[in-house]
């Protein structure tokens, strides 16, 4: 059901084989241990998933697909949307699995459009995507040529979602792993593109999760970061006292100069902001497949240019750097 072994398989003769050993020992660990109570109801919807082969799949395209309306009989359809339903809320998508729209509170194909025309061609590069959710970019990574994208996150809700579609798309150059960035063997510098989107935020020091991000890279790799951001001068962030949008674990929102610093200090060149754009409520909104609050009841109702609490309303960033080739980074005694 979630099985790593073709991933621990294929690493062999990639500039990642030397992790396969600790990886291999991790995740059986934390398969073995999961310490989640709803795992076994997210197990239970895969299992009842139907056994079917598409023919048609499109992982290049805002709605990742597989599948259609005639490749199902009627009792699978309800049997695939029953499962579907044990996996809700869907946060990040959308997806369409045999005619039935996943339609998610994220239209991230939103965000993906604003990025990916300004990455470096990800054409046969190991890619590791850190807060992946259940993976709605790697398809769109590996749709733009990625030869393998392995996704973290700790979310079990976000790893089985991924092994749903993955049930049906049957690839096995994507994975989702259980883990955070920290958890991960330090120092693996073998993937040729990071991507941390919606992460650093959530991360208490931000400077040692650019540099966590700069030691998943090879010399001359290219980190791709988004986050959210202020308006505002270099050395100037907002640290919310209480919660950020309802979000209680929101530590700094730097400006983009400050950002931009931060990954200087932390090693990084060429580093460069491609992307600011506010946050809408087309882009992020409540759907059958989220129900409940969304981006809009976080926001001021009389003044929707502040939160609920008070802060500015969500703008985000995105940077893009290279870790530097060489023994460059030993100017920084980093
Ligand atoms: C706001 S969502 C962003 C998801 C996606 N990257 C995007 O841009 O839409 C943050 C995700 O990061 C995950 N996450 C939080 N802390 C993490 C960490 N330390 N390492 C890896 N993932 C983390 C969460 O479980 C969540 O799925």
């Amino acid at each position: 059901m979630i099985n790593y072994s073709d991933l621990i398989h294929g690493l062999a003769d990639t500039p990642l084989a030397h992790w396969r050993l600790d990886l291999e020992h991790q995740l059986q660990a934390r398969l073995e241990n999961h310490n989640n109570g709803n795992l076994p109801k997210f197990l239970a919807a895969l299992r009842a998933l139907p056994s079917t082969t598409p023919a048609h799949r499109a992982i290049d395209q805002d709605v990742v697909m597989v599948g259609t309306d005639s490749d199902l009989s009627t009792s699978e359809h309800s049997a695939l949307t029953t499962a579907l339903a044990a996996l809700m809320p869907w946060r990040k998508g959308p997806f369409n699995l045999f005619g039935h729209l996943i339609d998610t509170e994220w239209q991230c194909n939103m965000k993906w459009a604003r990025i990916a025309p300004h990455l470096n061609p990800l054409h046969g590069r190991i890619v590791l995507d850190v807060g992946s959710g259940n993976g709605y970019y790697g398809w769109r990574m590996l749709g733009a040529g990625a030869a393998r994208v392995i996704g973290i996150d700790p979310s079990w809700l976000s790893v089985t979602q991924h092994c749903a579609i993955n049930h049906f798309l049957r690839d096995d150059r994507h994975h989702i792993l259980p883990l955070t960035l920290e958890e991960m063997t330090p120092n693996i510098q073998g993937f040729d593109t990071a991507f941390s989107m919606g992460v650093l935020y959530h991360r208490r020091s931000p400077l040692d999760h650019l540099e966590e991000l700069r030691n998943t890279l090879r010399p001359g790799g290219e980190l791709v970061l988004e986050t959210l951001v202020i308006d505002g001068k270099e050395g100037e962030s907002l640290v919310p006292e209480g919660r950020y949008a309802r979000m209680n674990n929101v530590w700094f929102l730097p400006s983009v100069p400050s950002l931009i610093s931060w990954c200087r200090k932390m090693g990084f060149e060429d580093v460069r902001c491609v992307d600011i754009t506010s946050t809408s409520t087309e882009e992020q909104r409540t759907t059958r497949w989220k129900p409940g609050q969304s981006l809009a009841d976080y926001l001021d109702q009389e003044n929707p240019k502040h939160t609920i609490e008070g802060h500015p309303a969500p703008l985000r960033a995105t940077i893009l750097a290279q870790r530097p080739f060489g023994g460059r980074l030993a100017r920084y005694g980093l």
